[in-house]
């Protein structure tokens, strides 16, 4: 195939040559330099052609498991740079928002509608998020019903669905429709972070705590997973900090596994809810977002001595044949071929954090040591393997008391930010079809049933 030709209009095209044909793709450039080939009408330009005397099924498809080499959709929400390790939210790059101490709920905002909300802006959507913070007294029969140490991101995901089934309005939102949408996008963020802590409050057996209007996301949060009846807790503003970076740096990241499913969910016209709950559930793999879990457990074995650095290391080097190879958590990324930039910013706050807070944790220094070791060997070096943001992630949970159980969840409160902002551009885009791939059959091929 060639590339880079103008069309006789001056925009740019690859030729594809099949056999004695050709066929001009447009190429479709992103503002940052991505090029991506536009196979819109390949199926039904080739429709036919033959090729090696044989018609084309159908016409030409591609194959590309997996998505490595795929774009689903074009996007103006947030853009990663994997070679040279950026991520920027609606063109602000990840580490400034972070350094400027910019809060979760304004990340979400710029997300969502593409800037920083304006101090009255923020105001408005402060008091929504306080208007909405409750949860249906129903839902009471809801948490009551779940079997103790039921799996929080499940509860999240069911959770998210059935406190809607209160709402029948918010499921049936126009997304064009701004006050409808805005009310929708401030139930759920407000409410993730309300079901999130019952999760947790019904897996330790404690009394529900109700959400306190006077205070702000993060503290309300806290207040939710650890205030008990004779005891108020109060978020330090150590806490409350390291909370808000968690927050930001988990609160969008394109096209990944979970938003891709949003997405996809989101594509059939299926509402914010029962797309967001759907992504909940891709989110919860140990491949995606339940690697934070698996990170702290692969310590926790280090430190009880039923691992060892070394052991693990080499352990994932061995690939027996026909059995995919053993990963190490935290680490490797699809589009990262460098240091996750999120990762880089988490490695420093838990540094700060825990030195703030006079905690010595071994299991820093044993995800340091782990660390250095992959650094340097040639199996990771060679196949561009880094720290990925939840390598550091659950070290800087667990200092703010947040059990390891509920990881997955933590990421879960601030990918909602970027769920919300992915599902409404899908849904307000006029281009967008319902998302549906399709397959090369390698199955039998027609046969009669030859019943006794
Ligand atoms: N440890 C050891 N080997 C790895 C790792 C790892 N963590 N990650 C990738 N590899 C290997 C693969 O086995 C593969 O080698 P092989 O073909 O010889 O078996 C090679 O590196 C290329 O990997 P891919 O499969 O192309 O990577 P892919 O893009 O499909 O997967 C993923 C990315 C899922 C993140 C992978 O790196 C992984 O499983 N990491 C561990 C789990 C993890 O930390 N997930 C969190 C990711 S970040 C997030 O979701 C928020």
């Amino acid at each position: 195939m060639d590339h880079g030709e103008s069309s006789h209009n001056g925009a740019l095209k690859a030729i594809l040559t099949l056999g004695h044909h050709t066929i001009e793709l447009p190429l479709i450039c992103g503002s940052e330099g991505e090029v991506a080939l536009d196979i819109r009408r390949l199926r039904a330009e080739t429709k036919g052609l033959q090729l090696n005397g044989k018609g084309i099924q159908g016409g030409l498809i591609t194959f590309d498991p997996g998505y490595k080499n795929t774009a689903s959709c074009q996007s103006d929400i947030t853009f990663i740079d994997g070679e040279h390790g950026i991520l920027r939210y609606r063109g602000y790059d990840i580490a400034e928002l972070a350094a400027k101490k910019v809060r979760f709920i304004e990340t979400a905002l710029l997300l969502i509608y593409g800037e920083l909300p304006t101090p009255a802006e923020r105001e408005n959507f402060r008091e929504l998020l306080t208007q909405y913070e409750m949860l249906h007294e129903g839902m009471m029969n809801f948490f009551y019903s779940l079997p103790p140490n039921a799996d929080p991101m499940a509860i999240l995901a069911a959770a998210v669905q059935c406190s809607s089934l209160y709402n029948p309005e918010l499921r049936a939102i126009d997304p064009a429709d701004e006050d409808s949408f805005r009310a929708a996008a401030a139930k759920l963020l407000s409410r993730v972070r309300t079901i999130a802590a019952f999760s947790y409050r019904k897996a330790m057996g404690l009394p529900f705590e109700y959400p306190d209007p006077s205070l702000d996301y993060c503290s309300n949060f806290l207040h939710m997973m650890f205030s008990i009846p004779y005891r108020r807790f109060y978020a330090t503003e150590t806490m409350i900090r390291a909370l808000n970076l968690f927050l930001i740096l988990h609160a969008d990241h394109e096209q990944n596994c979970s938003t891709a499913t949003v997405r996809m969910v989101g594509s059939s016209r299926a509402n914010l809810f029962d797309s967001i709950s759907a992504g909940i559930s891709a989110l919860s793999g140990p491949l995606h977002g339940g690697a934070n879990v698996q990170v702290l457990r692969m310590l926790e074995r280090i430190e009880r001595g039923e691992e060892t650095i070394d052991g693990l290391i080499n352990s994932v080097k061995i690939k027996e044949p026909g059995k995919p190879r053993r990963r190490l958590p935290g680490f490797g990324h699809r589009i990262y071929r460098n240091y996750d930039p999120r990762a880089k910013i988490l490695k420093e706050a838990v540094d700060n954090l825990l030195e703030e807070l006079q905690i010595n944790d071994p299991l820093l220094d044993i995800a340091r040591e782990l660390e250095e070791k992959v650094r340097h060997d040639d199996f990771f070096q060679k196949a561009n393997l880094y720290p990925n943001i939840d390598f550091y992630s659950g070290i800087l949970l667990r200092a703010i008391n947040i059990p390891v159980n509920m990881f997955t969840l933590m990421f879960a409160i601030g990918r909602v930010a970027g769920w919300i902002a992915q599902w409404r551009e899908e849904a307000l885009n006029p281009e967008a079809a319902i998302q549906r791939p399709r397959q090369v059959y390698i199955g039998k091929t027609c046969r009669g049933l030859c019943l006794p």
